[in-house]
C-alpha cells in the first residue's frame, strides 16, 4: 500500500515466487525442447523454440486464468495471487519470444518488412482451413501488451481501479483470440492432435472453475437482507462470524465485510481500494483488516488506511440486536468514523 502509488514493496514472499516462476519457465522450456529433439529428430531448433515458447504462453495463460476463480473457491490458493501480475508479466515476455522468433522465421526472408508481410503473406479470411491465424496471435499479442505495460501501480493509481480493471478484462478476449490462433493454426497443419487434445482440456477447466466460482459468488449476493428493521437489514447471528473475520453480506449491488474483532462489530466496504481485492476474506491483525491480496490495510471502524497512507473504503452503520448482527444499507463517504457495536452490552440486554 502506498501513499503515492509505490504499492508491494519488494519482499521474501515475491523473491521466492519469482524464482519458481523462472526455474519452472526454464524447465519447462528444457523438457519441451530436449524431448521434441529426441521425437521428431527432424524438428529444427527455431521450430521447438517457436512451438516451446507459444505453448508456455499459452500454459501460463491458463494458469493466470485459474488463480481468480481458484482463490474465490479456496483461500489456499490466495499465495499465487499475490504476485499475479508478475506472472502476467513474465508470460507476456514468452509470448513475445514466440511472436518474434516466428515472424523472423517465417516472415523475414522476403523483400517486404517482417510485419507487413505478416499481413499480407495470407488474406483468406474467408477460408477457415487457410485462415491467417497468426493475425490472431498479433492482436493477442497487442493486448498482453497493454495488460503488461500497465501492470504497475503507478498506472492502477492514474487510471483509477474501474479503468484499470476494464483494460485487464480483455485478457479474455486476448484468450478466446488465442484459441483461434492456435485452432485454426493447427488446422493447417495435420500434428496437432496433442495440442487439440490439451487445450480442450485447458477450456473445459478453465470454464468449471469460472462457473463454481460464479455460484458461490451469486449465493452470497441472494443471501441480501431478509429482515428489515429500521431500515437495517438482518445480517446473521453475532455467533456466525469468527473471531477476527469478516461475514459478506450483498447489498444489492454493494458488497459489505461485517468484522467482529475484540468484543466488537464494525463494517466496511468488501471492496480494496488497491485492485478490488475482497476484503471480507482478510482477517483483522494488529486493529487493522489485512486485504488478503496485497495487505492494504484498513481500520474496521473508519475504513482508513494507517497513516501515513491514504487509502480509505466507505464504513457501514452496524448494531446488535438479540444476538444478531444488523447493518445499514446507506454507505458513510470513505474514512467515515462509525461507533463499533458492542458484544458485551448486547449480553447484557442492551441494543447499539
Ligand atoms: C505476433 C504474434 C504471433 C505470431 C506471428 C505467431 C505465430 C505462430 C506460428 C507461425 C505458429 C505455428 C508454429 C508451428 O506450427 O511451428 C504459432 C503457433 C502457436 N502459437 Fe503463436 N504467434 C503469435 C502470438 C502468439 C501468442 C501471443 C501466443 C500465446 C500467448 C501464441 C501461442 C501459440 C501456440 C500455443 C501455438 C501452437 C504451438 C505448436 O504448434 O505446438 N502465439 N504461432
Ligand atoms: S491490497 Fe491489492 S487488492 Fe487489496
Amino acid at each position: 500500500m502506498s501513499v503515492q502509488y509505490q504499492a508491494v514493496g519488494w519482499n521474501r514472499q515475491k523473491r521466492i515466487y519469482d524464482s519458481v516462476l523462472a526455474g519452472g519457465i526454464l524447465t519447462y522450456l528444457a523438457i519441451f525442447v530436449g524431448l521434441g529433439a529426441m521425437l521428431y529428430p527432424a524438428a529444427t531448433a527455431e521450430t521447438l523454440l517457436i512451438r516451446g515458447f507459444g505453448t508456455l504462453a499459452l500454459v501460463l495463460l491458463h494458469v493466470i486464468l485459474c488463480i481468480g476463480p481458484l482463490c474465490r473457491l479456496d483461500r489456499r490458493f490466495l499465495p499465487l495471487l499475490y504476485n499475479r501480475r508478475h506472472l502476467g508479466v513474465a508470460m507476456f515476455l514468452v509470448a513475445l519470444v514466440h511472436g518474434v522468433f516466428s515472424i523472423i522465421q517465417f516472415h523475414a526472408l522476403g523483400d517486404v518488412s517482417p510485419l507487413v508481410s505478416l499481413f499480407i503473406s495470407n488474406t483468406r479470411y474467408g477460408s477457415l482451413a487457410q485462415f491467417p491465424f497468426e493475425a490472431l496471435g498479433f492482436a493477442a499479442l497487442l493486448i498482453l501488451f497493454v495488460m503488461a505495460a500497465t501492470s504497475h501501480d503507478f498506472w492502477l493509481h492514474n487510471l483509477s481501479a474501474p479503468a484499470w480493471k476494464r483494460i485487464h478484462m480483455m485478457v479474455y478476449l486476448a484468450y478466446a483470440l488465442l484459441l483461434a490462433h492456435v485452432v485454426l493454426g493447427a488446422l493447417q497443419s495435420d500434428r496437432d492432435v496433442l495440442l487439440a487434445g490439451l487445450l480442450g482440456i485447458g477450456i473445459i477447466l478453465l470454464t468449471a472453475l469460472h462457473l463454481l466460482a460464479g455460484t458461490k459468488e451469486s449465493r452470497i449476493d441472494r443471501e441480501v437482507a431478509r429482515a428489515e428493521l429500521d431500515g437495517f437489514v438482518d445480517v446473521c447471528a453475532v455467533d456466525k462470524i469468527p473471531e477476527k473475520r469478516a461475514k459478506v453480506v450483498s447489498l444489492g449491488s454493494e458488497r459489505v465485510a461485517v468484522f467482529r474483532y475484540d468484543g466488537k462489530i464494525s463494517a466496511i466496504s468488501n471492496v480494496c481500494r488497491h485492485q478490488n481485492g475482497p476484503l471480507g476474506e482478510g482477517r483483522i491483525i494488529d486493529g487493522c483488516v489485512i486485504c488478503p491480496w496485497h495487505g492494504y490495510q484498513y481500520s474496521p471502524d473508519t475504513g482508513a488506511s494507517p497513516p501515513p497512507f491514504t487509502d480509505k473504503v466507505p464504513t457501514y452503520q452496524t448494531k446488535l440486536i438479540d444476538g444478531k448482527v444488523l447493518i445499514h444499507p446507506c454507505a458513510h463517504p470513505p474514512g467515515t468514523r462509525l461507533e463499533p457495536s458492542l458484544i458485551e452490552r448486547v449480553a447484557a440486554g442492551e441494543t447499539k
